[in-house]
């Protein structure tokens, strides 16, 4: 039980025990008119979907695997800025429940000490000039002691970085309380209000960074986030270049 301090989001909630994909779901439930701010929670995906058509690992009863339902009045090439919008959200989030400070990796990661605990993914759908719904997914590793041996070096949890049992439905309503202001300052305000909370909790920002992109990789040093939410970073020519996708490598010193 956790009281929702919301207004839209999490009005309705669809809670379901097993799905494939709370995302797949949430496609459904738009298509069927469902309203801005409808959630579909699940215990357990089946086949949980992370960015890159890569898997998202998402065993029983041990995380926030959440999808929620957005109807923004955006044009679609400002629709990736949400993803960035949903991140500062949810470090605020964890930072309210538990008190640790997660780190954002451009575009969709939030890492605890350099070990992912959460991944957020946007699916659009759209007609040639408007969009219909977003369906912005949240995954967040809370209670799981042990993560797969193949993922040990990368991934963690609420509970193996804290020790605490953090409870999932408090924090399911505090990430609807972030979200929910966070979205409608956004789309009242536009990124560039939101750009300096982003860049204070981005990780590598001012380091020296690679971005693999899907056609080209740029190393240098990450300069911060342009009001588009596009990845500036200084190539070792000395040019500014701008990264809209791809995945970043951070060097350890
Ligand atoms: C990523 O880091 O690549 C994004 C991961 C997103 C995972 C969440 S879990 C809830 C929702 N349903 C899915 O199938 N994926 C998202």
């Amino acid at each position: 039980q956790a009281t929702l301090a919301t207004e839209r989001f999490g009005k309705k909630v669809i809670v379901r025990d097993e799905v494939t994909s709370t995302q797949e779901l949430a496609h459904q439930f738009a298509q069927e008119g469902n309203e801005e701010g409808t959630i579909i929670v699940a215990e357990q995906q089946t086949a949980g979907k992370g960015r890159l058509g890569r898997k998202w690992y998402s065993p029983k009863g041990t995380g926030i695997w959440m999808s929620i339902i957005l109807r923004p009045s955006l044009a679609i090439q400002e629709a990736p800025q949400l993803t960035l919008v949903a991140a500062v959200a949810v470090v605020r989030a964890i930072k309210n429940v538990t008190g640790i400070e997660a780190s954002i990796k451009w575009p969709n990661d939030l890492l605890i000490n350099d070990r992912k605990v959460a991944g957020i993914l946007t699916e659009m759908q759209a007609d040639p000039d408007r969009i219909q719904s977003i369906i912005l997914g949240i995954g967040m590793n809370v209670l799981q002691e042990e993560v797969p041996e193949e993922l040990e070096e990368i991934a963690t949890s609420l509970w193996k970085e804290k020790g605490v049992q953090v409870d999932r439905t408090a924090l399911l309503a505090e990430i609807l309380k972030e979200l929910e202001w966070f979205y409608d300052t956004f789309l009242q305000s536009g990124l560039q209000f939101i750009k300096p909370m982003w860049e204070a909790h981005a990780r590598g920002m001012g380091e020296r960074i690679t971005a693999r992109g899907v056609n080209e990789t740029v190393t240098g040093t990450a300069l911060g986030i342009t009001d588009q939410g596009v990845l500036r970073i200084l190539d070792d020519k000395g040019n500014e270049r701008e990264v809209y996708s791809g995945d970043l490598d951070f060097f350890h010193t």
